[in-house]
């Protein structure tokens, strides 16, 4: 079985890449490194049966070339992150929409069977106290950018549903709901990876707004159970599917608790948006709590590591993560949000 993972140098697509060849599949990974690293895959590298070719998913000629070469394909690659986003208006619209495009036309001339990830983002404001997949997307104004990231993945969810209708292409979704752990990057506004970063060098942990928004965090390794059975499945083609956990915390709850697990002497620091953000483009949503019982009911899933746990396993690695690069943020670091 081969495998094209598209973002597979990223956090998500790294993790997937492992378990893939663990597996006995044969894997090749479709990068072009714009926020992932080739060191997320020093391990796949070891396997004979892994391949990594760095280009552009908006790169017709290349896709098409490797969907003919794979059994399955999972598309991954999306400019992701509150501040890519606000910092990279077209290219996120662009990736994520040409991007898709390409990949799902390339399967449909193949009849190759993908899974396309999206993100709960495209539930926006809505703040229920379970989002099934099928409830409403509340989305903001045009005018904040935060809010074409989540257009985009709509969009694309769009297109798989429509290529599954029109050309009979087998094709699973999955919403991500804030999935952490380690080797996701702090550079793009990820919280967990912030919180992280600054509690291990005892500065100011920044939360911004009132603290008091919730998030749900599912651990990496969870996700990847979730997607290998969701990929298994023929009752999950042509579904879209949350991944996530219906358990919640509030960001300063989570500050409170990176803090006290990395043994830290950090200040939590609360910051207003409007100087986080002080070029505009953010609002906020003030939770996103997912309804698991689709996969649960497709798989028998649901997430088993406790939040205390995905903060010390992803602490770990993060001792040992290289210093970013001067110059790359005018900011220190943007500690808050999946903005996805
Ligand atoms: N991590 C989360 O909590 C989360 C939440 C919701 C949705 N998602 C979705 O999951 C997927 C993976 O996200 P992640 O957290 O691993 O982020 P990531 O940034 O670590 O991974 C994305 C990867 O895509 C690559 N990429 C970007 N543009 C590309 C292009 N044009 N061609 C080829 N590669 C390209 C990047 O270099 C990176 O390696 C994305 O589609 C994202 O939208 C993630």
């Amino acid at each position: 079985m081969k495998v094209l993972i598209t973002g597979g140098a990223g956090f998500i697509g790294s993790h997937l890449t492992e378990r893939m060849l663990r597996e006995g599949r044969q894997v090749t990974v479709l990068d072009d490194l714009s926020t992932g690293w080739i060191e997320n895959l020093r391990g796949a590298f070891d396997y004979p049966g892994f391949e990594f070719v760095e280009g552009s998913v908006l790169d017709a000629a290349t896709v098409g070339r490797l969907v003919a070469q794979s059994d399955i394909v999972v598309h991954l690659a999306a400019a992701v992150g509150v501040r890519y986003v606000l910092d990279h208006p077209l290219a996120t619209i662009l990736t994520n929409v040409d991007g898709t495009h390409i990949v799902l036309a390339a399967c449909g001339k193949t009849g190759k069977k993908a899974l396309v990830a999206s993100t709960s983002e495209v539930y926006g404001k809505n703040p229920s106290d379970s989002l099934c997949e099928t409830a409403d997307s509340i989305l903001g104004a045009s005018s904040l950018s935060r809010w074409s990231y989540a257009t985009s993945k709509k969009l694309d969810e769009f297109l798989a549903l429509a290529y599954a209708k029109t050309h009979g292409l087998p094709v699973v979704v999955t919403r991500f709901f804030n999935i952490v752990g380690p080797r996701q990057a702090s550079r793009y506004g990820m919280v967990l990876p912030n919180f992280i970063r600054a509690a291990l060098k005892d500065e100011p942990i920044r939360v911004f707004g009132d603290g008091c928004q919730t998030r749900n965090f599912t651990y990496v390794s969870d996700c990847i159970d979730a997607l290998v059975g969701l990929l298994r499945s023929p009752q999950a083609e042509g579904e879209i599917v949350n991944i996530g956990s219906p358990h919640e915390i509030s960001i300063l709850n989570l500050a409170e608790k990176v803090k006290s697990i990395v043994g830290s002497s950090s200040q939590i620091v609360k910051v207003p948006y409007e100087l986080a953000y002080p070029e505009g483009g953010f609002e906020d949503m003030r939770r996103r709590v997912p309804c698991i019982c689709k996969i649960s009911r497709l798989i028998g899933w649901s997430p088993t590591t406790s939040l205390d746990d995905m903060i010390a396993r992803t602490i770990g690695p993060a001792r040992h993560q290289p210093p970013l690069p001067a110059g790359l943020f005018s900011t220190e670091g943007v500690p808050y949000a999946e903005g996805r």
